[in-house]
């Protein structure tokens, strides 16, 4: 039952990789950014409180994103196991998740920041399939339509050039910890997250094979 965190800083390509690798598994792909925009449009007040958070690029509060998770946790599909993306965010939230459900592997998205701002600002995705387009490096075949289901693209608020920055320092501060954190406990997978997403995932296999 593998249960795996995709750590790494906005733009590092998690949810593109989670996409095909929560099928290659066979577990469901949990993201907390994917469950918390699903609240803001259907207007829940988890939602609308979060959305201020989002928008604005920082973190939304443990106990909103603890409401969610344990929510999600509790699908019948979880008890597979899980691909986690973008959760835990900061120190708080890996102790809780070890009380949920404790994860066996960390792999962590390694790439150097100038990638990272280019990667956001031309990111579309789908509304309807979560498919990750980008204008440079991975466009649609027809442009502004997702080629699996023809639905119009989008761009995520939070991709302006502010809220990018404030999410790169919220990662630095934050987040980053967590390498260590999971270094000392034995569970962090470091890998190369530069290259196309094939090269990537590549990678990603070679780093899981045999060990899950
Ligand atoms: P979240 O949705 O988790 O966003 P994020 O971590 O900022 O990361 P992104 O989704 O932007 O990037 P990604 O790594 O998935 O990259 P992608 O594959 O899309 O969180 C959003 C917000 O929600 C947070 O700021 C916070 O407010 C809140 N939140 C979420 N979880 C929370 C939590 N646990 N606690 C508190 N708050 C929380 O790729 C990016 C682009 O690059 C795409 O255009 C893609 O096509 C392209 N691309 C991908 N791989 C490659 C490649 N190898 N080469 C070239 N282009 C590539
Ligand atoms: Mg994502």
């Amino acid at each position: 039952m593998p249960r795996i965190v995709l750590l790494g800083p906005p733009g590092a390509g998690k949810g593109t990789q989670a996409q095909w690798l929560a099928k290659d598994l066979g577990v469901p792909h949990i993201s907390t950014g994917d469950l918390l925009r699903e609240s803001v449009r259907a207007q829940t007040s988890l939602g609308d409180e979060a959305n201020v958070y989002i928008r604005a690029g920082r973190l939304v509060p443990d106990d909103l994103v603890l409401r969610i998770l344990r929510d999600r946790l509790s699908r019948p599909d979880a008890a597979k196991g899980c691909l986690f993306d973008g959760y835990p965010r900061n120190v708080a939230q890996a102790d809780e998740l070890d009380r949920l459900t404790p994860i066996d592997r960390v792999i962590a998205f390694d790439i150097p920041e100038n990638v990272l701002v280019e990667r956001l600002t031309q990111r579309w995705t789908c509304p309807k399939c979560g498919t990750s387009y980008n204008l440079v490096t991975r466009p649609p075949k027809a442009p502004g339509v997702c080629d699996r289901d023809g639905t119009t693209l989008t761009q995520r608020a939070d991709d302006a050039p502010a809220a990018v920055r404030t999410r790169l320092t919220v990662y630095h501060e934050q987040t980053a910890p967590l390498l260590e954190h999971y270094r000392r406990l034995g569970r962090l997978t470091p890998i190369d997250a530069s290259g196309t997403p094939e090269q990537v995932a590549q990678r990603l296999r070679t780093a899981l094979e045999g060990r899950t």
